[in-house]
């Protein structure tokens, strides 16, 4: 398979570029030096320690077991006398059992084996206990600041995407280790943060700088960002819906659709009741305090929307009690209704 290398040269550029304003320099296992220059300003052994917690664990979440790990056991050393009672207080809650006795394992080895120092090998450090291709790149990258890719699932990700399409795994790591021109130990973070932050299980195409270049973007990317959109449309409309417990009432005060009451007097209009008393019960109590007045009060027979404003439209009688209000006809009920139709085109809601 040919790969151009201008695309090559897209991807590493653009990497760079996201890492310089977006990447997660503040990682406590990241000083930025290391990140950016592989100057080896990082220990094998805190690599080591913070890549066995991060196998497990969240990165948030792995801060603070990290700071709190290497306070206790500062150096391999330390960590090798260790008695299991004593190193789990400080691994609880990070993962499985034979993590934790792999990892004090591996330290002894280290100590007994390597004299303290963790070996500036790939293929020693895998021998390791507990410690696989992905932890020894990672160790070679980041401490020793060697030309490694370490291949865990966000980078199959990104590479595998960008390169292939979403049909294809990057398989062949080998193969891709001498595609990059890029130092691969200034690579590693870049694409570890990239695939956790827009290159993620359900990639976030429409915010990705690569994505002009990215074959996953042809492929299917693309549909998937104007389908997510116009899903994201939907929720927005759905999450606008009406909060009809908030609603205003507009009370339509009648005797048998003969008479209708209202307040103004030179022209009919329907009581207005405030949100506070928008229920059957709530649109009584109103009534009895403000006028004296016990009605029956019909359920809602419309919802609308009146400039965005929630209103329900009720019908009411007196069943109790003198009305001091004006009186108009069905008709001038009618004109009211198409004046203001006319005036503030209502959204009639179904239910
Ligand atoms: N930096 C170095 N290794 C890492 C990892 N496994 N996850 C996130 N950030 C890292």
């Amino acid at each position: 398979m040919r790969i151009d290398k201008k695309k090559i040269k897209f991807f590493e550029k653009t990497l760079a570029d996201f890492f310089r304003k977006a990447g997660r320099t503040k990682l406590p296992w990241r000083p930025q030096k290391t990140v950016s220059r592989g100057t080896g300003k990082i220990t094998a052994y805190e690599v080591w320690v913070s890549e066995i917690m991060l196998q497990q664990t969240q990165v948030v979440r792995v801060v603070d077991y990290y700071r709190k790990f290497l306070k206790r056991f500062s150096t391999v050393q330390a960590l090798a006398q260790a008695s299991w009672e004593e190193f789990l207080p400080y691994y609880e809650g990070l993962g499985y059992y034979t993590r934790g006795r792999n990892m004090l394992k591996a330290a002894q080895v280290v100590v007994q084996g390597y004299r303290g120092k963790f070996p500036h090998e790939k293929k020693l450090l895998e021998r390791l206990p507990g410690v696989g291709p992905y932890t020894a790149a990672a160790i070679m990258s980041f401490a020793y600041g060697d030309n490694h890719l370490a291949w865990d699932t966000n980078l199959k990700r990104v590479i595998g995407r960008f390169f292939l399409g979403g049909k294809h795994l990057v398989t062949d790591e080998a193969w891709w280790d001498d595609k990059f021109a890029t130092p691969k130990q200034s690579m590693n973070a870049a694409l570890m943060d990239f695939g956790s932050a827009l290159c993620v299980a359900r990639p976030k195409c429409e915010a990705c700088s690569l994505r002009s270049h990215c074959l996953y973007y042809q492929e299917q990317g693309k549909q998937e960002a104007s389908n997510s959109a116009t899903a994201f449309r939907a929720s927005r409309i759905i999450k606008k819906k009406v909060d009809w417990n908030r609603a205003q009432v507009l009370l339509f005060l009648h005797e048998n659709h003969q008479k209708y009451f209202s307040a103004n007097k030179r022209q009919f209009q329907p009581f207005l009741v405030t949100s506070g008393y928008n229920t059957r019960a709530g649109i009584k109590k109103y009534f009895q305090e403000r006028y004296g007045l016990t009605l029956s009060v019909r359920p809602p027979h419309q919802k609308q929307l009146r400039s965005d404003i929630p209103t329900l439209l009720v019908n009411a009688q007196i069943l109790l009690g003198e009305s001091k209000f004006a009186i108009f006809s069905k008709n001038d009920v009618r004109e009211y209704n198409e004046g203001t139709l006319k005036k503030l085109p209502s959204k009639k809601l179904k239910s």
